[in-house]
Order: structure tokens, then sequence, then C-alpha cells
């Protein structure tokens, strides 16, 4: 787990006034306070504290500038100007004015000031907003340090985690990447199986050889297997032409078996010899065809269904060679603010938008969140946030509505377009005029998903079709 509080210290804060009383007593309240604090009268040794604090003479940088407006050497407004073009570093400036020059403290704001104050000071408000910078400087430096890390150490591809037992686990699928076994992965929905076997082909001999995926859950019995093994001209009606199915495309290379735990008793026995002699025939087909493959497959959970009769026990142990299990993001929280750091990054770029991090409660609450729909459902949630965001920290306001629930907050979404959909109050499923059948379908199906945290067999269930059905939808949209 992250300790955020280690990451903290003293911020440092330079108090830059020319009338002694004010100066002294900002500076006596600002040290009982426990802050660490420089002062001066002018703009010159401000600027001089500045180029000794850059050049390492003191230890500390400076986080917060409390500037008099009218200084005897210039304006509060000189150094956000410095600031701005990068002759001093940067920090968080606060202005202190008098009445008279409110309209000079606008124009501060715009030149870049965090805030203002009114002159005298009132030091409980000059406190609350010193509170307010620190709180989001430390979390962006947080954010900033992860970054780092992440870079550096846990990138495998773009599987990212800091968990030791999923480290081990890539350690060992990359391990195993130069052989030819069979690899079975194994992991609740959105746990990354997929993004396991994209990583296994990268890292194999195979890398440059055809790498084809079939999701067996997303196909009928029939079509499932004229796809797989291809078929004859002629074979049933329609079939008007020869059709190389995937395991011939994939010979020389790698095929994925995403879903395998749903393939009929009848294609597993195929797939079984496929395994044990390298061979098959296409469907409607004699002739014997010999393919020099590795075979990944991935599976939810497929003990289960060996113990139910539904899958072959000889087949299971022919693909568990390697077993590779992955482990629900529940169970390894601490891989949250990094894949947040990433997928914050990701988004923002891809859609255009400055979001800068996330507040400090919306990160405790997505640290506390237990993700039904694992990795995926944190993706689609930051993808949703940033989305929504019109730039700076991300909040709980940000937050899609079916979780924006659970943090007990006032706030309604309604102001928030993108959301028609699934936002709506609980139990209903609001669908606009004009809309399409088939978009209406797919609105079902989606707040369908969402209110069941992304658990397609109960999905499924609810809506009364078959689970290949909402494969089928899902791959559609
Ligand atoms: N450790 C991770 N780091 C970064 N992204 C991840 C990680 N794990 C999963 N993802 C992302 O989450 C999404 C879901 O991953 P993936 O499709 O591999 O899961 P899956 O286990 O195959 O899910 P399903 O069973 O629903 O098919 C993908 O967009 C993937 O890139
Ligand atoms: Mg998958």
């Amino acid at each position: 787990m992250i300790d955020t509080e280690l990451l903290r210290k003293p911020a440092t804060i330079l108090i830059v006034e020319d009338d002694d009383a004010s100066r002294n007593g900002l500076f006596e309240y600002l040290n009982l306070k426990g802050y660490k604090v420089f002062e001066t009268d002018c703009l010159k040794s401000a600027f001089e504290i500045f180029s000794s604090t850059d050049s390492g003479k003191f230890t500390d940088k400076i986080d917060i500038i409390i500037t008099d407006l009218k200084l005897p050497d210039g304006t509060g407004l000189d150094i956000l100007k410095a600031i701005k073009e990068g002759k001093i570093q940067n920090a968080d400036v606060i202005v202190a004015t008098g009445y008279s020059s409110v309209k000079t403290a606008v124009e501060a704001i715009k030149l870049g000031a965090y805030d203002y104050i009114t002159k005298p000071v009132n030091l409980e408000e000059l406190d609350l907003i010193i509170k307010r910078i620190i709180s989001n400087k430390s979390l962006i430096d947080e954010l900033n340090i992860l970054k780092t890390r992440l870079d550096e150490k846990f990138n495998f591809g773009n599987l990212i985690t800091s968990s030791p037992k999923m480290t081990a686990i890539v350690d060992t699928a990359i391990a195993v990447s130069g052989t030819n076994s069979t690899v079975l992965i194994e992991g609740e929905s959105g746990t990354g199986k997929e993004l396991l076997a994209n990583i296994i082909v990268n890292n194999s001999l195979r890398k440059n050889k055809p790498f084809i995926k079939v999701n067996c859950a997303a196909l009928s019995e029939t079509i499932l297997e004229s796809e797989l093994f291809g078929h004859e001209k002629g074979a049933y009606t329609g079939a008007d032409s020869l059709y190389k199915g995937r395991f011939e495309m994939a010979d020389g290379g790698t095929i994925f078996l995403d879903e395998i735990g749903e393939i009929s008793l009848k294609t597993q026995s195929k797939i079984l010899r496929v395994l044990q002699e390298k061979e098959f025939e296409r469907v409607g087909g004699s002739k014997t065809i010999k393919i020099d493959i590795r075979i990944i497959a991935a599976s939810q959970d497929i003990e289960k269904k060996v113990s139910k009769g539904e899958f072959r026990q000889d087949l299971y142990y022919r693909l568990n060679v390697i077993n590779l299990r992955l482990i629900p993001l529940r169970e390894r929280k601490e891989d949250i603010p990094f894949l947040i750091r990433r997928f914050l990054d990701d988004f923002s770029s891809e859609n255009g938008k400055n979001v800068t991090g996330i507040t400090k409660e919306t990160l405790d609450f997505l640290l506390n969140y237990d993700y039904p729909g694992n990795v995926r459902e944190l993706k689609n949630i930051i993808e949703y946030m940033t989305a929504v965001s019109k730039g700076g920290m991300a909040d709980e306001s940000l937050l899609p509505g079916y979780l924006k629930e659970k943090t007990g907050s006032e706030i309604k979404l309604s102001g928030l377009k993108s959301d028609t959909f699934i936002s709506d109050v609980d139990d209903f499923i609001k669908i606009p005029f004009g809309t399409t059948l088939e978009d209406a379908e797919n609105i079902i199906i989606q707040k369908t998903l969402e209110i069941n945290r992304f658990n397609k067999a109960k999905t499924a269930n609810d809506l009364k079709i078959g689970l290949k059905t909402i494969y089928r939808k899902l791959e559609k949209f």
C-alpha cells in the first residue's frame, strides 16, 4: 500500500512583505504551524532567495510564496511573471492585497496566482489556502514519483503491476515464452488474460509469425468448428468456397483460444487431437492437415466445468501444462494507484484533456472499492472520468453514477450529457425517442452489465439470453 504520509515533508513558504509588523506576524504564525518559513521585504532579495534555493545553497525548494502586491521595488505580479517565464522555479503564489486593489488581485489570478487574500490577513483563512495547496501538491508529487517508478520497474509491455505475486506470474510467463509449451491462463473477467497472452507471444521465438485469436464464447458450435478447422468447398449449404480455418492461419505461429471453457464437448475432442497429433481435417474434408502451432488458452474457471463434466479432463490436462492464474484486483490493491496513473495519462492524451491527477478522497474511494470487473472496470472508470472532466484534478463528482451512489455524495450527475445512459436513477434505463432498436438493445445490455458489475453470466441470465449472445453483441459494439 502506498504510504502517502511518507511522501510529505513540511512545506517551505517564502513571505515577501515590506510592512514589518505584517511580515513578523505572518512569520510567527506560520512558524508555529510547523512550516519552514523564509521572509524578505523586497523583490530583489526574494529573487536572491530563489536563486540560492535553486542553486542548492539551501536544500529546500520554495513551495509557496505569500507576497504583498505593492513592494518597494516592484509588485507581486513580477514574481508571477518570473515564474511564467521560467526565470524562477515553479511555486504556488498567494497574493495579499488591500481592499482597494482587488482588481489587481484578479489580474494576479489571471497571471497564475493560486489565490489572493485581503489585508489585514485572516490567518485561519490563509492556513486553509495553504493546506489546500499542499494537499494538491503532495498528490501530484506522489503520482509523479509513482510514474517514475512505474517506468523504471513494473512495466512488462503494457502490463502494470507492483504486486509481488503478479510479478512472479509475469516472470513465469516470460520464462516460458521461449518454449513451445501450451499455456493455460486463468483468471476472473478483466484481470488481464489477453494482455498476458500478448506478452508471452511478444517474448517468444514465434513473435514475427502469425498470432491468431479466437473468442470461443462468441461463436455458435457449428460456426466455431468451421472457424477453427476451416471447411471444404460444398461442405454445407453456403460453403461455396474452400475456407482455411484459424488453426491453418496460425501455422508456424500461435493461436489464442479465449474462453475455451465455452467449447462444446464435440469440438473439445477435435482440439484434443490438434494438441496431441498437431493434425485435423477441415469440415467436410478427408485430407489430414498437419500444422506447427503453439496454443495459449484462457478461461475464467475451467476446473468447475471439468468437475461438472462439461469439459474433458484429458483436454484440461493437456492444456494445463503451464498454468498462470491471474489475481483479482481486489487482492492486489497496491496496483490501483499505478494503474490509475497510467490510465489517466493514456486517456488524457488520447482525449486531449489535461487531467493532472486525482484527489485524495477519490483515490481513497477507488482503493476501497472491490472491482468485480477487475482492471477492465478500473480502466473504464478512469476513461469515463477523463471524458467528463474539464481538466485539473479529478474528484468524486466525476465518478460514474453506479459508483457515486457508494460515496454517499449528494451531487447529482444530471448536468453530464455523456452519461445519459448510465447515470439514470438505479432501476430505470432511460432511452430517448428516436433511438434505433439496435441502439436500444445495446443500451439495455450495457446498463444491465453495469448494474451486474460486468458479470456477463448474470447479465445473460437477467436478460434471458445466452452468454454467447452477450459476447457477440459486445464484440459488435
Ligand atoms: N496489469 C494491467 N496493466 C495495464 N492494463 C491492464 C492490466 N490488466 C488488464 N489491463 C487492461 O484491462 C483490460 C482487460 O484486460 P484483458 O482483456 O486482458 O482481460 P481478460 O482477463 O482477458 O478479460 P475477459 O475475461 O473479460 O476477457 C484491457 O484493456 C487490458 O489492457
Ligand atoms: Mg479476455
